[in-house]
Parts: structure tokens; C-alpha cells; sequence
């Protein structure tokens, strides 16, 4: 006997990819706002592929109807956000899909993602209801996991009341206090991994790097490394703006920077690469 799922028979897949579209310009409550993963999934996607994936097929259309328009529900971001959710068609999904076994016990799916990345798919599995296990060979992405999966679930609520807390008034401050421990040591041993790759001068803490390509001039009495940049610009908010100038000095033939804010900044950091230093070979 075969076991069909129903993400083997149909989606909805107009509705999926509506909402699942709509995610990119969601810029409040969505995990991507948490910290930057390149490969996330929309959570829409996910959350329609974990629950398809694990009710059985549809054995004739009325049930497929009601399946896809669950589903078309389900994946709408209201759904997601505690302002507006909509507790009755996350309840529904979850009641289909923790079902009671013969002796009437509640069997709580288990989903697994060992290549969980940015942690949309458990993310979407807890929100079903089901036990989520994530993995990553990245540890970036297994942070993003602890902190979209664990942190935020199980330390929420320390810094308010008691009232609904997980925690009693005994235990919260030695929980704040491990989970401050545990970013302390993360952190203590991200550094002691990687420092040594962001090199300082002058006592300055490096956080980044702005990475480019480079080009060497093709003139044959200039030859000096062009850093290839669409903008200057490393920060354009209303209120600050602040710009990487590179100093073309004729003598040197190396390229330095500066940076400048707000009032200094002298140059239209739109012009990219080319127009600045055609301005640098013509000295
Ligand atoms: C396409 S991404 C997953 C995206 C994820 N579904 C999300 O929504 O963010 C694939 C992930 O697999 C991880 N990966 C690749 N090889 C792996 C391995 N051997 N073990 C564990 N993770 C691995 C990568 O680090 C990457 O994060």
C-alpha cells in the first residue's frame, strides 16, 4: 500500500507563491530581520510544503477542495503575526495533523531538516504543532537556528512578568543569566576563531570588511588596482549619511580611503569606480 501525501497530489500553488512573494517586502516580525541568510525559503512555501507533506492525499475533490483552501488560508502572513493570527486555521491545520493514534494518545509529528539553514522549515513545523529538529554545517546559520528556534521561545518572556512566565521568580534571573553566558561564550569563541582575519589599526575593533572586485589599470604607466564599487555610499539613512571617499594620490599609485559623514562628504558617492578615477589617471 502506497502512503500518497498530499504534497504528492496538488497545492494551491498561485496563493503559495502570492504570499510567498509578498514575504520580500515584509520588513517587521519576519525571521529575515533577525539576521541576514542567503538561501532562506519563504516561510509561506514552507509552511504549505510541511503540511502537505504530512496529510495523506486526498481521495476525491471535495477533499481536495477543502485541503487547498485550508492551505490558501494558512499561508496568508496575518496568520503569522500575534496582532491579527488568525488562532482558527492554525488550529485547524494542527488538528488534522496531530492525530490520535488507535489507543487515542495525541502523535505529535517529528519533522527533521538537516539542512535547515535560516530555520524556515522548523520554524513553520513548530508553528504546526510538530516537533522540530534543525541542523547546519554552517555556524552562522546554526545561531540563526538557536536564536528563530530556542532563544526566543524559551526566554521571551524574561524580562516581563511572572505571570505568564515559563520561569518562577527563582529561576528567571539564573536562566538570564546562563543565557547571557552562552552569547558571551559564543561570542568569546567567534573571536578567538576568526579575529585574526579582521586585523586593526590603530586599536580600532574591525566588525566588516566592504568587499570588491578589483581592476588593474590598463594604462601601462598608471597599473594601479581599481577597486570596482557601484556606490560609495556605506550609509544613506535620512539622518546619517556616511561615505567611503578613495583618495587618488598620483605619487603613491595605492588607493586609500577615507570616510566621511554628514557635511564632509565633498563627492557624489553615486559616481562609481570609472568616473572616479579616470579622474586619478588623467593627474
Ligand atoms: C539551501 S540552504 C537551506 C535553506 C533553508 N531551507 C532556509 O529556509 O533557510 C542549504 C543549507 O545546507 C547546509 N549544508 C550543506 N551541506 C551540509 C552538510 N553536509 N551538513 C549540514 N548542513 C549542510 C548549508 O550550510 C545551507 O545552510
Amino acid at each position: 500500500m502506497t502512503d500518497r501525501r498530499l504534497i504528492e497530489d496538488s497545492l494551491p500553488l498561485g496563493a503559495v507563491s502570492k504570499e510567498s512573494r509578498r514575504e520580500k517586502s515584509l520588513r517587521h516580525g519576519h525571521i529575515s530581520t533577525l539576521h541576514i541568510w542567503w538561501a532562506r525559503r519563504p516561510l509561506a512555501g514552507c509552511r504549505a510544503a510541511v503540511y502537505a507533506a504530512l496529510r495523506p492525499a486526498p481521495t476525491n475533490s471535495d477533499q481536495r477542495r477543502a485541503e487547498h483552501t485550508l492551505i490558501a488560508d494558512l499561508v496568508k502572513w496575518e496568520v503569522t503575526d500575534p496582532a491579527t493570527m488568525d488562532a482558527g486555521v492554525v488550529a485547524k491545520a494542527k488538528r488534522n495533523l496531530i492525530s490520535p493514534d488507535a489507543k487515542g494518545a495525541r502523535r505529535i509529528p517529528v519533522v527533521l531538516d538537516p539542512f535547515a539553514g535560516g530555520g524556515a522549515i522548523p520554524l513553520e513545523a513548530e508553528r504546526l504543532g510538530c516537533h522540530a529538529i534543525a541542523n547546519d554545517l554552517n555556524p552562522v546559520a546554526h545561531i540563526i537556528q538557536l536564536a528563530t528556534l530556542e532563544y526566543a521561545q524559551n526566554f521571551s518572556d524574561l524580562a516581563g512578568s511572572s505571570g505568564s512566565s515559563l520561569f518562577s521568580d527563582n529561576e528567571r534571573p539564573l536562566i538570564a543569566e546562563a543565557l547571557e553566558w552562552s552569547v558571551g561564550a559564543i561570542r568569546q569563541q567567534v573571536e578567538r576563531d576568526v579575529k585574526h582575519f579582521y586585523q586593526s589599526t590603530d586599536g580600532e575593533v574591525v566588525i566588516g570588511y566592504i568587499w570588491a572586485r578589483t581592476i588593474q589599470c590598463p594604462n601601462p604607466a598608471c597599473r594601479v588596482e581599481i577597486p570596482l564599487m557601484g556606490s560609495w555610499w556605506l550609509c544613506k539613512k535620512p539622518k546619517k549619511k556616511v561615505a567611503l571617499k578613495p583618495i587618488t594620490e598620483s605619487t603613491s599609485k595605492i588607493i586609500e580611503f577615507e570616510v566621511l559623514e554628514g557635511d564632509e562628504i565633498d563627492f557624489d558617492p553615486h559616481k562609481c569606480s570609472g568616473y572616479f578615477f579616470l579622474n586619478f589617471m588623467q593627474l
